[in-house]
């Protein structure tokens, strides 16, 4: 019989902790839930306990701490950021699922790679912010990063440990979000509603915003990079409206190799948790006589300025993607409270962009905006990033 491995589940009650606990779910023998982190959704979190019952869990707030351990006096309960990293070094853990949006999950993805554990890493951001310290610190300790996001696994899964020197490019597919087809003259009027449905994934709302800006596509640009060391030349990204072949890997042969599946988390997840296995899946077959036919374009730039952003950054290096990503998770914020329209994302990214290349040419520019060399410096380009995005705003509702 298999050894059950223990796995770790930081931001368990989003999107991506759903497909993991329910790819969990169909393998009780295989995988035993030792520790769940939430952000505020404290109640699915008590419902969590319940199904899996973990022996440590981490929370927001030392409140919501108090009212889980009277729930559940036997459970470990943390809160706060240290609450996160306890849970990420959980010795008890083999495996940590990175499921934390946005760059809170900077620390705690972290602290699991410094761990040495196997890191499902689904949380791009933190790679975006501090890629070279990830993967810099992932062989100093021994860890496996396993790329999650679809795009990567299905590059991981075709590379399955193919020598890297071979490759010619990677193509990372896109499915164009839900404005894909719609007149440039409408983006005018499209609303948060149009933006939060997406044509072919269910995901949480800050990744949904960033698919129909294709800034996500951007960070992911970002993320290859490091997790496959490659040149940003050498990514390319093509619209494919299906969203059945998540990424392919193109050969010094001119062979091209891809993945295909349905647009469904569980598949990565599950082979991120089973890796080097596979594992069986409940899932309907993949019938391609059903689909027909499997669609690529080209990127319209006008339609995806934040895409363009995105790889520019990417091309900068140093402390750009930081800096971006900051000021992308202030906009969104933003957008998601109906602050903002749709075309102001991109504008307002454009500004803080130009904003960061006079202070980069200027003598007195801080440090950890010329370069990343600790987490903290990361952190401070992100809040650079943050703070200027939001003077943007703020001069845009005075104007
Ligand atoms: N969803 C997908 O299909 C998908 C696919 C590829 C990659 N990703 C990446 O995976 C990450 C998670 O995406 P998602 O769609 O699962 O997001 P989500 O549904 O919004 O879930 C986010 C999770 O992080 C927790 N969280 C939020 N803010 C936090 C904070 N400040 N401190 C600690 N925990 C916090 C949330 O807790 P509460 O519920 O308590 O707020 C929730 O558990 C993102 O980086 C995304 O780009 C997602």
């Amino acid at each position: 019989m298999t050894r059950q491995k223990n796995i770790s589940i930081l931001g368990a009650t989003g999107s991506i902790g759903d497909s993991t606990l329910s790819v969990i779910r169909q393998h009780p023998d295989r995988f035993r839930i030792v520790s769940l982190t939430c952000h505020r959704s404290v109640e699915k979190l008590c419902e969590l306990i319940h199904e899996f019952r973990p022996e440590k869990v981490s929370v927001h707030s030392t409140s919501e701490a108090r009212h889980v351990r009277e729930a559940f006096p036997e459970l470990e309960v943390f809160s706060g950021k240290e609450g996160l990293i306890n849970i990420a070094e959980d010795p008890d853990a083999q495996i940590v699922v990175a499921g934390i949006v946005g760059s809170a999950g900077l620390f705690p993805t972290f602290s699991a790679v410094s761990s040495g554990k196997n890191v499902a890493l689904a949380n791009k951001e933190p790679l975006v912010m501090a890629g070279r310290l990830f993967i810099e610190e992932a062989s100093k300790s021994g860890a496996k990063i396993l790329p999650t996001d679809s795009e990567h696994n299905a590059i991981f899964q075709v590379l399955n440990g193919r020598t890297q020197d071979k490759i010619r490019k990677l193509v990372l597919t896109a499915s164009g979000g839900p404005f894909r087809d719609l007149p440039l003259e409408q983006f005018p009027h499209i609303r948060l509603e149009d933006a939060l449905s997406h044509p072919n994934w269910e995901m949480g709302n800050k990744i949904t915003i960033d698919s129909a800006t294709m800034m996500n596509k951007g960070l992911e640009v970002i993320e290859a990079r490091w997790l496959f060391d490659m040149p940003v030349e050498k990514i390319e990204v093509v619209i494919h409206r299906e969203s059945i072949i998540h990424s392919m890997v193109e050969f010094c042969d001119g062979s091209t190799l891809a993945q295909l599946g349905f647009p469904d988390m569980r598949i990565p997840i599950s082979y991120c948790l089973g890796w080097p296995e596979r594992l069986e899946l409940e899932l309907p077959n993949l019938d391609l006589t059903k689909i027909g036919s499997l669609n690529f374009t080209s990127v319209e730039p006008t339609r995806y300025p934040c895409l363009e952003l995105a790889i520019d950054a990417a091309r900068m290096d140093r402390s750009v993607p930081a800096v971006l990503n900051g000021a992308n998770e202030a906009v969104v914020e933003s957008y998601l409270k109906g602050h903002l329209h749709f075309v102001e994302i991109a504008k307002l990214l454009q500004d803080v962009m130009s904003g960061y290349q006079s202070i980069s040419q200027k003598p007195d520019c801080p440090s950890y905006l010329r370069d990343i060399q600790t987490l903290e410096d990361a952190v401070k380009a992100d809040q650079w990033g943050r703070e200027e995005a939001q003077q943007r705003m703020q001069e845009r509702v005075a104007a």
